[in-house]
């Protein structure tokens, strides 16, 4: 949700921030800017629209020359996208220039206080009325000044000053969203995410909510909002900058899907000891899970979905109920949770807003919370009791892939830890279980092979203008993500069902050539999902059947057949979505789509 990056240092500063900006395009990208202190004071160079907009325009101009600038890449909130609501924003006086990401929940009161004192606003923007409010309170420092700021706000946000009187001088400070702060030589950064940095420099700090970041090319300070000095120690990113470019491929997404091998081999590997899934340092001791009344997971789009999947896995095998609920349902719905329960939120990013609510929500009431997310040091990772981090490496493709994966792994680990805890699984059974979760890159990597098919097929269908998804059991929550990816990416209306839920009016729905593509992974309900699809080729549909059972296309059940290999039924849905991403995939290929950056979505959704 909106992407930040600021530098300073002895490089041309336009060339790092457009660089940033660039890989911070997944966060947003209906707009963007730069702004620079050049030797004729701030210039600021904005625009509607991607990156690649900006870069030509900055670059029409004759570029920006300096080296201490900021830049955004924009997810419109208050305000459409727009050339004048693109960040930076500048202040009335001309002197400082200001980046956001959040949402400022008392701009309105704000900005009819600095009405009142006669600010003249140009934008919509909540941002605008902070860096005219900075303006206002501006004491000669910087630090002070952006500490009296953020005493005013309120709200979640990041934001990044400059000024042109404080040459080589940059601000920044966060509360409740993702900031880090880079340390080179001679230069430093504040970014939205790593990525950013990674051209200058792999030694970041998070700084903590609230602290004010002071950043000159010679060092970094960090200031409570009391004015007391902080300290913190730089850590190292231990991955390369490739595996956050396409390496090859057309699209991240495609790439992604791809690492999924590796994503689950990595998330699983390191937590099957001697056999057994060992969970003790994650705060999952069989003591903690013995006891464990209730479990609620929390969680937005396809995390929800992976927990689903969790949600599934963890009752059948530990006996344990467990609700799965939106995350942003859960937070205001004055949830029945407390002591002996444990909370699972799970989140790519760790810094989805709702989730991050729910996850504060459920430890005010005195539940146990577990993070399983895939940034490290992302607010869910600190601010839970404990963290499982899934080993997927940078996603940048909005659409997740391989960190849904990489959840639905981790989930099951817990599920047979829980299940062998509680006794409700033998030791020999869990061995089994954990041989099969660990076998399950190889059997991935021969799903990919369905590259092809699923290219055909998403050729023959891509015309369709709905599609449903149908499944039972397990099946259904995976036909949900493989739902949410197609409308995702392709823009094509889609719906997933329980199987059994079909003929209670949603079957009216069903036409000649609607598409449907049904999932059966249980052998245990093969039969009852083969009638739910008969009964919708009979009118007419046209059926993709995503199955590991002995089928075959016949025209009279089916049009078309994707096999997968055998798993037990609870981990099938780590197979059965890979297919299905693939067609979702090459749909919104051949519709045109953009793939990697579709309409109106943001990978990081860090407002509510
Ligand atoms: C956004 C993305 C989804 C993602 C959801 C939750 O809506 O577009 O793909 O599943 O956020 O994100 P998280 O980072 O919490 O997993």
């Amino acid at each position: 949700m909106c992407g930040i990056v600021g530098y300073t240092g002895r490089r041309q500063a336009l060339d790092v921030l457009l660089k940033g900006l660039y890989t911070l395009e997944y966060r947003g990208y209906d707009s963007a800017g730069v702004a620079v202190q050049t030797p004729q004071g701030l210039r600021v160079v904005k625009t509607q629209g991607r990156m690649k907009t900006l870069d030509e325009k900055v670059h029409a101009l004759g570029g920006l020359e300096g080296s201490c600038g900021i830049g955004h890449t924009r997810w419109a909130t208050h305000g459409a996208p727009s050339d004048v609501n693109a960040h930076p924003h500048v202040s009335a006086d001309g002197r400082f220039a200001l980046v956001h990401n959040g949402i400022i929940e008392n701009y309105l009161e704000l900005r009819e206080e600095l009405q009142r004192d006669g600010f003249v606003f140009q934008s919509e923007t909540d941002t605008e009325t902070v860096v005219h409010l900075f303006q206002k309170l501006y004491c000669g420092d910087m630090v002070k000044t952006l500490t009296q700021v953020v005493a005013r706000l309120r709200g979640g946000f990041a934001l990044g000053v400059i000024s042109s009187e404080k040459p080589g001088e940059l601000v920044c400070v966060r509360r409740d969203n993702p900031l880090i702060v880079g340390f080179g030589e001679g230069e430093n950064m504040i970014a939205s995410d790593i990525p950013a940095i990674l051209p200058v420099t792999r030694r970041y700090v998070v700084p903590g909510d609230e602290e004010i970041v002071h950043v000159t090319p010679q060092g970094v300070e960090f200031y409570s909002l009391s004015g007391e000095r902080l300290t913190h120690t730089p850590q190292t990113v231990d991955w390369d900058v490739s595996s956050a470019e396409k390496g090859g491929y057309d699209h991240f997404m495609l790439k992604e899907i791809f690492e999924q091998p590796r994503a689950v081999r990595d998330t699983v590997s390191s937590r099957i000891r001697g056999g057994l899934p060992a969970l003790e340092e994650y705060g999952l001791s069989d003591e903690m899970l013995r006891g464990v009344r209730n479990i609620h997971i929390v969680a937005c789009g396809s995390a929800l979905h992976a927990g689903l999947v969790g949600k599934a896995a963890i009752e059948k095998l530990a006996r344990i109920p467990v609700l799965a609920q939106v995350a942003s349902e859960f937070r205001y719905s004055d949830p029945i949770i407390g002591e002996g329960d444990l909370c699972i939120v799970i989140s790519q990013s760790g810094e989805t807003a709702d989730t991050l609510a729910a996850l504060r929500e459920a430890k005010k009431r005195g539940a146990r919370t577990l993070a399983i997310c895939n940034v490290v040091s992302s607010s869910a990772a600190r601010e839970a009791d404990s963290v499982l981090y899934t080993w997927a490496g940078p996603e940048i493709a909005v659409a997740t892939t391989k960190a849904y994966s990489a959840q639905l792994a981790a989930l099951y680990l817990i599920a047979v830890r829980a299940a062998l805890a509680r006794g409700t699984m033998d030791e020999q059974t869990a061995r089994r279980y954990c041989d099969d979760i660990s076998s399950l890159p190889d059997k991935i990597e021969t799903l990919l092979k369905t590259r092809e098919q699923m290219s055909e097929l998403a050729r023959l269908y891509s015309d369709r203008e709905d599609t449903f998804f149908l499944g039972r059991g397990v099946d259904y929550a995976a036909a949900q993500e493989a739902s949410l990816k197609l409308k995702e990416i392709s823009y094509v209306h889609s719906e997933a069902y329980a199987g059994g839920e079909l003929k209670h009016g949603t079957i009216s729905l069903i036409e000649e050539g609607t598409l449907v593509a049904a999932l059966a992974c249980d052998p245990a309900l093969y039969e009852k999902i083969i009638s739910n699809i008969k009964s919708v080729k009979a009118r007419g549909a046209s059926v993709v059947l995503v199955t590991n059972g002995n089928y075959e296309a016949d025209g009279e059940m089916c049009d078309h057949v994707v096999h997968l290999p055998q798993c037990l039924p609870e981990l099938s849905a780590s197979l059965s979505i890979i297919p299905l991403q693939l067609f979702a995939y090459y749909i919104g290929v051949y519709r045109g789509c953009d793939i990697d950056k579709p309409r109106n979505l943001a990978k990081s959704v860090t407002v509510e």
